[in-house]
């Protein structure tokens, strides 16, 4: 059943190109052009005139949300909010009827996102779930909704889903975009092939498995690891830093890079390992200075790197690198050393990799 992998968690990391295929599969026509998403084209209006888009989650469904706000906002311009569903169900929070709200979750049964759904619904938003579990609650309870297709995720820790989130929500920001007119056609359909590309790349990426093993073995007693990233990767940084936390039981943060020096640059000593995403696109310069002010206080800096980057090689004590892609898709690929780091780490210490103590895989409870 974990099909020759030690940990369901592996397999599903390793699962991640077929499951991203498998999402855009028979939705994306590269070769015409065209995105058919039936959730979608049946609610186009209500989608283009939407005046919102609020987007409720939790855990990791609520990173692959803030990656979407980037991707929203950039492709689509149309303003993104971004609320942890237990926070927006019991604020009496703001909601009309042109906001579209989306609600992710990989269960489709965690039960502060259904609760916050049905706020919705009462104040008559248009709600479209973004699930994977199909027939699953939230898949029900909501208008209209697209699944992830990642097929079973079994490990507590969510991987694969998240990366299939990422890539739906793209679709969607893509479909929405080329209607908007809000991207041109040249690059709706560079990104389309783009996007076509990403399991391979996926593939590359899982390559320096052995090398992260390595890294994990030089870090596996730290106390402490903070994760940095800007833009598009400033959430995988949170996301990055949740799963070391979940199945390692390490204390790790994630931040964005710049905000580093409003606080948690006190934390930093020869102590503190610090992954930080430099991918080439996203801020690069300003990543590289990040990194200049984390290795003049001696900590420990683990680069996530664009193939064939020099500047932060030289800097870094350790870099894996991915295969450059446009810069709204590198959530995709950076993700991944960040799974495979958590899990190498956890399995050296030892611990319950795919059934982390305190943790269910889905949260049923208020
Ligand atoms: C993280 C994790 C949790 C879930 C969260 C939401 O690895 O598994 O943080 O992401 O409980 O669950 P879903 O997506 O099922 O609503």
């Amino acid at each position: 059943e974990k099909g020759g992998y030690d940990h369901f968690m592996l397999k599903e990391i390793y699962e991640q190109p077929s499951a991203i295929s498998d999402t855009y599969r028979g939705r994306m026509r590269v070769a015409e052009g065209i995105i058919k998403m039936a959730g979608i084209d049946d609610n186009l209006a209500k989608l283009l005139n939407a005046k919102r888009i609020i987007i409720i989650a939790c855990g990791t469904s609520w990173h692959a949300g803030l990656v979407a706000e980037y991707i929203f906002e950039e492709l689509v311009r149309i303003p993104v909010e971004v609320e942890y569903a237990s926070e927006f169900r019991y604020r009496n929070p703001v909601i009309h009827a042109d906001d579209v709200v989306i609600a992710i979750s990989q269960s489709g049964e965690t039960a502060d996102t259904m609760a916050a759904i049905k706020l919705a619904k009462e104040n008559r938003a248009f709600v479209f779930g973004v699930c994977n579990v199909v027939g699953s609650s939230i898949s029900r309870e909501t208008h209209a909704g697209a699944y992830t297709h990642a097929g079973p995720e079994i490990g507590v820790a969510s991987t694969k889903a998240f990366t299939t989130q990422i890539t739906v929500l793209a679709l969607i920001a893509l479909k929405l975009a080329e209607r908007k007119g809000t991207i041109s056609n040249s690059s709706f359909h560079y990104y389309l092939q783009e996007l076509e590309r990403i399991p391979e790349k996926v593939k590359a990426a899982l390559e320096s498995n052995e090398h992260i093993k390595y890294i994990a073995d030089t870090y596996k007693n730290a106390k402490n690891f903070l994760y940095l990233g800007r833009g598009y990767n400033f959430p995988v940084a949170l996301e990055g830093a949740l799963k070391l936390k979940e199945i390692s039981y390490i204390h790790a943060e994630g931040y964005p890079a710049a905000e580093m020096k409003h606080g948690p640059i006190a934390l930093i000593d020869e102590q503190m390992p610090v992954v930080v995403i430099a991918t080439k696109k996203g801020h690069y310069e300003k990543v590289v200075s990040n990194i200049q002010e984390i290795k003049s206080r001696k900590g420990k800096i683990i680069g996530i790197v664009t193939e064939g980057d020099v500047t932060v090689k030289e800097l870094a004590d350790h870099v894996i690198e991915i295969p450059e892609t446009e810069e709204f898709l590198t959530p995709l690929l950076t993700t991944i050393p960040l799974q495979l780091l958590s899990y190498h780490i956890a399995v050296m210490l030892d611990k319950n990799v795919d059934q982390p103590r305190n943790l269910a895989k889905s949260v049923t409870v208020e």
